[in-house]
């Protein structure tokens, strides 16, 4: 029987975890965050109504679960009391039996936010920060010389800290006994495996560690304790900010070009007949633009547009030995819908050398050219299918040369935002 699952992105983050981790939060008794701070944005779609998180856990919406913010996030108090509030005036009652903060946790101060503004600092602009002050938060904590958020409670008198000091436990006792007593604990990845300060693209990462290992010392239990680990993969691959990306169709220029959502969003119809119209023609820079538009792929809080590729395999084999990885989900197949053609990357040539080995440089990793497979796509609109069975050959033979590329078998696949656009392939990893 499956108790522990981590959830993590195999991508640059923004895989669709959102949607998966409210799916399996169902089941789940706890569900903790481990990593990053307010810097990740998820929707989660319930009904006709949708709840955007940064920080909380996305368990919250569930009646009957705790929420757990692990000791390896970072906290902007501000933030924190703002969702919390958020909540409440969505009728949400929150107190300690839906959301425990670890006492360990770190503290993002004022001066961590200012120090990380990419309109000001060349190097956060570089990186193509949040801006959240999570770089500044971690340095702090690793030089030691952070305030752990035990410790900025009692040195406070503000209404913010009066507000959070009730939610402030010392959680890693909650999980082990949670354990032991059989409850289900689902661990929620926020990023993804190639924003990992260790195994991703370096510099361009986040400042902590969003992969599996994240999730033990983030929360304070043993590897041991888990039973089974899922990636997150989008059917295509995307990017916010600045750094490699093998697979990209059209420039990081072209896509910031285009603008923001607000300036898409009222020619939307025809920019997406347009872009697939020139995707079909063989234009590249078009298919990036058609699975932008097709998958809305704009960030939640900035509503900037994200940068767009084929799947990536070489990448996505790599994600899956990172985190040791027992199976793997595809979010947004139905975005592929209406593409002759579609790639997946499958080896590099670098340096006029041929290898299906992620390159862990980023400096040659920006040189790297993809190699492609390229497999028929399908036009049926796949957005209420219930099986695998149910998939147009075309769609199962993509799906199966996923597996096989990323060397795992494929659990969940969504063909839809919605939650009943889930189909379930193999349920042998899950709760
Ligand atoms: P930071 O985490 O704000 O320091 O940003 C570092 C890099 O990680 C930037 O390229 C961000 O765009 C990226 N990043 C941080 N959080 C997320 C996320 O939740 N999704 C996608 N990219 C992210």
């Amino acid at each position: 029987m499956v108790q522990t699952i981590i959830v993590v992105g195999g991508q640059w983050g923004d895989e669709g975890k959102g949607k998966i981790v409210d799916f399996l939060a169902e089941r789940a008794d706890i569900v903790i965050r481990y990593a990053g701070g307010n810097n990740a944005g998820h929707t989660v779609v319930v009904g006709d109504r949708k709840f955007k998180f940064h920080l909380i856990p996305s368990g919250i919406v569930h009646e009957n679960k705790l929420n757990i913010i692990g000791n390896g996030t970072v906290v902007d108090p501000e933030v924190l009391v703002d969702e919390i509030e958020t909540l409440e005036k969505m009728g949400f009652k929150i107190d300690e039996t839906k959301l425990v903060v670890s006492s360990s946790a770190h503290t993002i101060l004022p001066k961590h936010r200012e120090e990380d503004n990419p309109q000001k600092d060349p190097h956060a602009k570089m990186i193509g920060t949040t801006g959240r002050g999570i770089g500044p938060c971690y340095r702090d904590k690793i030089a030691r010389k952070g305030i752990r958020i035990s410790d900025y409670i009692e040195s406070s008198s503000s209404e913010t800290a009066k507000k959070l000091k009730p939610l402030i436990k010392d959680t890693c006792f909650i999980i082990n006994e949670a354990i032991e007593k059989g409850k289900k604990v689902l661990f929620e990845g926020a990023q993804g495996t190639l924003l990992d300060i260790d195994h991703g693209t370096y510099p361009f990462v986040t400042s902590s560690n969003p992969t599996a290992g994240g999730a033990l010392t983030g929360t304070g239990i043993g590897p041991t304790k888990i039973d089974s680990v899922i990636g997150v993969f989008k059917a295509y691959t995307t990017r916010v900010g600045a750094g490699p990306f093998p697979t990209e169709l059209g420039t990081e220029e072209q896509t910031n070009k285009e603008g923001t959502w607000d300036k898409i969003e009222p020619v939307y119809d025809e920019a997406l007949k347009e872009a697939l119209e020139k995707a079909n023609s063989g234009d590249e820079y078009f298919q990036g633009k058609y699975m932008r538009l097709k998958g809305r792929e704009y960030g939640t809080t900035t509503g900037r547009p994200r940068r767009t590729g084929w799947f990536d395999g070489v990448a996505a084999k790599y994600a899956v030995m990172i985190n040791g990885m027992s199976s793997i989900v595809i979010t947004k197949l139905d975005v592929l819908q209406g593409l002759e053609k579609i790639k997946i990357c499958t080896a590099y040539e670098v340096d006029c050398e041929k290898t299906t080995k992620f390159v862990l440089n980023s400096k040659k990793l920006a040189k790297a050219k993809p190699i492609y497979e390229v497999m028929p796509g399908w036009n049926e609109d796949i957005s209420d299918a219930k099986s695998f069975d149910e998939l147009p050959k075309n769609t199962q033979n993509y799906l199966k040369k996923l597996e096989e590329v990323c060397r795992a078998k494929i659990s969940i696949i969504s063909v839809g935002p919605r939650r009943d656009q889930t189909i379930i392939a193999d349920d042998s990893d899950l709760f």
